[in-house]
């Protein structure tokens, strides 16, 4: 495992870390960048899986700028916001259109976020102190991302991206529990040698986060996107670095809801995203 870096970057080096166009006054006004200009270990990390993120979202965000009068993106489960105002510096406020909508369940985040955009004069960003699911999305989105929404804030996310028809989603999931536990309930009902892949609590655990993800993007191609899954390289200092890219090409896919399916039933899984968009898809599990 690679140790962080302990020591503050500066002047130089700090320059070095920023993406062209990237401004250290916001990198300031986000407490990313301390005072002097410095960057401390734990900003440094969070600019990194940042800006990594935003180089890998900058082919979906062409398209809609290219596309759209009026694009809109919204961060789901958005924290501090930081990927919203950096897509924002880079993307919004020169093309002088769209708008960021960040959504956020703690309400004190969202205001502090909401109180930086407006010091900034980010006027086409928005806050919500919501949940993802019951939340006021815009009636149309066309980017949705969710970076690290914990367990099934991801499903969430994902539903209300498939709903409004998002032209592009990409979500880092976070840490997740739900199918581990169904794997667990179920386990007797799996058939044949499949039910060794879970059958100690570990690899239960693994098994069941793996399956979440796979499952995921499997759903998401039912719904007409075409999906990619990668390594988000340079995330070396988090456990959770799984994209799921997913680009709506068609209205939906049947062979896909039947590969699906097929893998409900061997498993005996079914997340809340597939309570939900496929509520008769593996009826069996809770
Ligand atoms: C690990 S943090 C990630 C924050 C941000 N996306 C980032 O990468 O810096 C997860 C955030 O999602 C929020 N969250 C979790 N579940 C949520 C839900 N159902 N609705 C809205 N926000 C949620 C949490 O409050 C937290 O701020």
């Amino acid at each position: 495992m690679t140790t962080p870096a302990r020591r503050a970057l500066k002047g130089q080096q700090v320059r070095r870390e920023l993406l062209p166009n990237q401004s250290p006054e916001l990198l300031r006004a986000l407490h990313l960048l301390t005072r002097e200009g410095h960057l401390n270990a734990d900003a440094l990390r969070k600019l990194k899986q940042v800006n990594h993120l935003v180089g890998l979202l900058q082919p979906a965000l062409e398209d809609v700028f290219a596309r759209y009068e009026e694009p809109v993106l919204v961060d789901a489960g958005s924290g501090n916001a930081y990927l919203g105002f950096v897509l924002y510096e880079l993307f919004f406020k020169p093309a002088g259109k769209g708008s960021v909508v960040s959504l956020e369940g703690r309400a004190e985040l969202s205001a502090r976020a909401a109180e930086r955009a407006a010091a900034l004069g980010f006027s086409r960003m928005a806050f919500q102190a919501a949940h993802i699911d019951s939340a006021a999305w815009p009636e149309r989105v066309h980017v949705v991302t969710a970076l690290h929404a914990c367990d099934t804030a991801t499903d969430d996310a994902l539903v209300a991206a498939a709903r409004a028809n998002a032209d592009h989603v990409a979500v880092v999931p976070c840490c997740q529990a739900e199918v581990a536990a169904q794997l667990k309930a179920h386990r007797a009902e799996v058939e044949g040698p499949v039910a060794e892949l879970f059958s100690h609590p570990w690899h239960r655990r693994e098994f069941g986060s793996h399956l979440t993800n796979v499952l995921r993007a499997l759903a998401l191609e039912a719904c007409g996107y075409s999906v990619t899954v990668t390594e988000l390289a340079g995330w070396e200092h988090s456990l959770k670095n799984e994209l799921i890219l997913g680009k709506k090409v068609r209205k939906d896919n049947p062979q896909a809801r039947a590969r699906l399916e097929g893998l409900l039933a061997a498993t005996r899984a079914r997340p809340k995203l597939v309570r939900v968009l496929f509520p008769g898809l593996g009826a069996a599990a809770p």
